[in-house]
This record gives C-alpha cells, structure tokens and sequence, in this order.
C-alpha cells in the first residue's frame, strides 16, 4: 500500500472521570469527522457502569454505535485496569492511583502492542490523558507519535510545568497558611499562595496524586503534542509562555464543539432528573444552581451548614447531590424537615444535565466547587458563579473566574462556612447590584468562546493546524 493511502489511526485512553470523558468523547468525534480513525479506549468498569446506567446492564454495547452509523470509523473497546469491577475506585482513591503507578503501565503497553500487531496498514498515534505517567515509555516503545490532551486550565499547566521554579522558590511543598503572591512563573503574572494547586500544598505534597502529578508534567514536557482544553482569548499569557517550550494548541471548549454528534455518545455516569419542568415554574435569574460536580468529596458539615445557608437566604435553588459525595459511604443525609421546608422553593436531584439547568433562564448564578469542567460550562452558558473549590486545580479555577475574569465571587473567603455567612452571601449575590456587573462579563466569555468555536475562530483555527501538524509529523516519523 502506497503511504499516502495509508490510514492514520488514533488510540485513545482516557482517565476514568467524568470531567475528562466528554472532552475525550468530543475529541474523537472530532477526529473521526476529519477522516481519521478512532479507537475508542474505556476502562472495563466504566464500560460496565455507563452500561448498567443506561442499557439496562446489557454489557456488549458499543457506546460509539451510532456515531459510526453516521459515517464516524470510531472502535470503541475496553481494557481492563489492575482492580476488580465493583472496586470503588472514587472511595479509595489514593489505593487505586497507587496501584495505577504501578501496576497499570505493563497493562497498557501490552494492550496498545496487540492493537498495533493487529493491524499494520494504518499509520497509529496515541492520544493520552495528561494526567497519565505512563505514555512516554509506551510510544518510545512503539515509536507512536503522542498526543497529551490537558483537559484543565493552563493557568494549572504553566504551575505544574514550572514546578521546578516553585520549589526553588520556597513555594513547592507550600506552606498550607501562606499569604504571599507569586510573580515568577512564566505565563502566570501573579498568583497567591492560597489559590495554588492544592498538592503542591505541605499537607498534600507526599500524597499519591502530588507524586503522580509531578512526574507526569515531567514526562508531557516531552509530548509530541499538547492540546489546551481553553480558549486563547481567555488565557493568552498562560499559552503564549507555554508556546516557548512545545507545541502547544488551545481548542476548547471542547464540550461544545458544534456540528458534531455528541448527543449520540452516551457519557454520563449517572442517569439525569429533569429539572427543566421545575424550573419553568420560577422566574428568570432567580435560582441558584448548586453542584460540586462528579468527583469530588465533601463532608457532612459542610453539607448541613450549606443546607442551612439555602434554608435561611429565601432563594430559589437547584442542589445536586449525588450518591457518593461524603465518600466513605455514607448516605448524604440532609437535616430533619429540610426537604419540607424549602419544598416550595428548592429541588434536590441525584444528577442532571447540567448544560441544559445552567442554559435555562431561570437559573441566575451557579454555587460551584470550580472544577475546570463545570467552570467551563457556567462560562458557556453566561451564569455568575460564587465558588467554593475543594481540592486539586480548583483553587486556581476560582482564582481565574474570581480575579481575572471577574465573574464571580468567592463563598465564605475569609473563614469556615457557616450557615449565617452562606445565607447572607447567597442573598446578597442573588440580589445584590454587583450580579449586574459579574453578569455582562460573563456575557463577554461567554461570546468569546463561542466566536472560538465559529469557523475562523482561534480554537477551530488551532484545532486545523494541529492536525495538519498531527498529519506530518506520522508521515515522517515512518
Ligand atoms: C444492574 O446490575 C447491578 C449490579 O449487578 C444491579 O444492582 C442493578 O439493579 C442492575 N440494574 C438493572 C437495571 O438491571
Ligand atoms: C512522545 O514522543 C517523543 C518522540 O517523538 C518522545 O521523546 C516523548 O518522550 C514522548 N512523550 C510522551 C509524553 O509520550
Ligand atoms: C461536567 O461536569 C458536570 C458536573 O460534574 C456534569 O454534570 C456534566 O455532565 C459535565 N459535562 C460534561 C460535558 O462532561
């Protein structure tokens, strides 16, 4: 077969997290719409969860199926990781991301060496997960061509890759009570300790996820390619330092790349209430949409001085609390007469589609824990946030909304949460004559990251060259 003829071929694995599936998803249908092929990589216990939440545990569905009826040649298939199925992986975290580092990297070259012997006319690269460690030993093994997708902020990219100058400086491990600001790392012209990564934290820096996290910025320094779940516009200075040292392509948002079949692909980990019905019946801006997102843990405290904060600000809100949340297995157990009392004003689901709560016009601010992907998606959407981040990059997500972009604000920023400050800041955000001025800046991201989206736009613009760069550098890898 002539090499022009030859197909170029896509592995791609993911990590198993909600917040990084539907960047992933959207990537391959990307991918796949300009003509190259998909193999599709999920884990086999999130294959089986997807199945068992939305095809009535029947296992041997191909979650791709329609998107290749409609002319995209994505494989789905799964490999399995070093733990049994019904493992709880979010629960035991730090054991499962133990073994991962150690016992994941053997599966995976094997794995990826068998799809390559089974097919040697097409021409493959592979397209990881940042958060990985494991992908450069396995494309230095196969001479694969890699691809990095960072589906973070570059705010958290340019800390993690400068990591070395943070501990030169005193600030990796962090002191957990510093006040100081930042003005060193390139890319970022200022930033408090407070609002840092929270592993590069003291408290945190012997943890799994700082060791894991360290390494793995190490090794995608040395990633073929890098894409940016971001928008340029919004992050200029992060990306255009970051352009200095490799190639690096901002194509985001990625959850909403437009002419493609994303509804067909089935992502969620949870089946969806449908609050549409509830919030038709509210008048427009006046609800508070609550979520601390997918993955992230929170405790009982916390749980009952926000439900009582809810209770006694009068708003109206949505608060999505999803099985899990306390993490130990603990049921989420909301105070007696809660439910009862805000029943006229406030609905608690298990999960819901959160695009479509924060798009209705009822919905006037979002109280979120400021994961990249929920930010994203409240940007998108043009709705306010006051932010509450808990742990990982979330800091530095609140940090950009809060500071740079001024479209929200911080909840209970100088002390712990308590019911009477909740309720008070929840009023006054609701109320308040600043919602008016966070409101047309949110409108302004808003619009930029659907012009970056827009054909001519920096994200389409970016995503084009990287492929055009993607495509030569197979070609002459062989
Ligand atoms: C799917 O299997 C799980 C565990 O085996 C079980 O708890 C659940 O009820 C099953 N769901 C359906 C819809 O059959
Ligand atoms: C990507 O491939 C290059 C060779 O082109 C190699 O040097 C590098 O280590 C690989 N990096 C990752 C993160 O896979
Ligand atoms: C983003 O995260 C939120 C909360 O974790 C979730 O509801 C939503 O489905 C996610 N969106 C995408 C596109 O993954």
């Amino acid at each position: 077969m002539g090499e022009r003829q030859r197909k170029v071929h896509g592995i791609m694995i993911c990590v198993p997290y909600q917040g990084h599936l539907s960047p992933f998803v959207d990537l391959a249908l990307k991918l796949a719409s300009n003509g190259i092929v998909i193999t599709f990589v999920h884990l086999e216990f999130l294959h089986r969860k997807l199945c068992d939440t939305h095809y009535a545990n029947k296992t041997d569905v191909d979650l791709f199926s329609k998107a290749r009826e409609l002319g995209l040649d994505i494989r789905c298939t799964t490999m399995t990781d070093p733990f049994p199925l019904d493992f709880d992986r979010d629960a035991n975290f730090n054991e499962y991301w133990e073994a991962m580092a150690r016992d994941f990297p053997p599966l995976v070259d094997e794995f990826v060496g068998n799809i390559l012997a089974s097919d040697r006319d097409m021409l493959h690269f592979l397209v990881a997960d940042t958060v990985y460690s494991w992908p450069a030993a396995v494309t230095r093994k196969y001479n694969l061509v890699n691809v990095s997708l960072w589906t973070q902020s570059a705010l958290v990219y340019c800390l993690g890759y400068h990591w070395d100058l943070l501990q030169q400086n005193g600030h990796f491990p962090c002191k957990d009570v510093a006040d100081e600001e930042i003005k060193y790392v390139p890319g970022v012209e200022s930033i408090n300790t407070k609002d840092l990564i929270a592993y590069l934290k003291q408290s945190q820096c012997e943890s799994v996820i700082s060791r894991a996290s360290r390494l793995q910025f190490e090794q995608a320094k040395m990633a073929d390619f890098v894409l940016h779940n971001t928008v340029e516009e919004l992050e200029p200075q992060a990306l255009s330092a970051l352009n200095q040292y490799m190639p690096n392509y901002a194509v985001g948002p990625l959850n909403f790349s437009q002419n493609l079949p994303t509804n067909t692909v089935t992502t969620s980990f949870w089946s969806k209430s449908d609050c549409t019905t509830w919030l038709g019946s509210k008048p427009p801006g006046s609800v508070l949409y609550v979520s601390f997102g997918s993955f992230v843990h929170t405790n009982k405290q916390v749980l009952e001085e926000l439900a009582y904060g809810l209770l006694l600000s009068q708003v109206n809100f949505v608060w999505v609390i999803r099985q899990g949340i306390l993490g130990d297995g603990a049921t989420s157990e909301l105070p007696a007469g809660f439910r009862e009392a805000v029943k006229e004003r406030g609905l608690v689901v298990g999960w819901c589609d959160q695009v479509e709560a924060l798009s209705n016009p009822a919905v006037g601010g979002f109280l979120t824990h400021s994961g990249w992907n929920s930010t994203l998606e409240s940007m998108w959407c043009g709705v306010p946030m006051i932010c509450y981040p808990i742990g990982f990059d979330q800091p530095c997500n609140s940090k950009l909304v809060v500071a740079d972009w001024k479209i929200g604000i911080r909840l209970c920023e100088d002390g712990s949460l308590d019911r009477e400050n909740v309720a008070h800041e929840i009023q006054s955000f609701m109320g308040g004559g600043d919602l008016e001025r966070l409101r047309q800046n949110v409108g302004r991201v808003s619009q930029i990251m659907k012009n970056a989206v827009e054909t001519d736009g920096s994200s389409k613009t970016n995503f084009d060259r990287f492929l055009k760069d993607l495509k030569a550098k197979i070609r002459n890898q062989l």
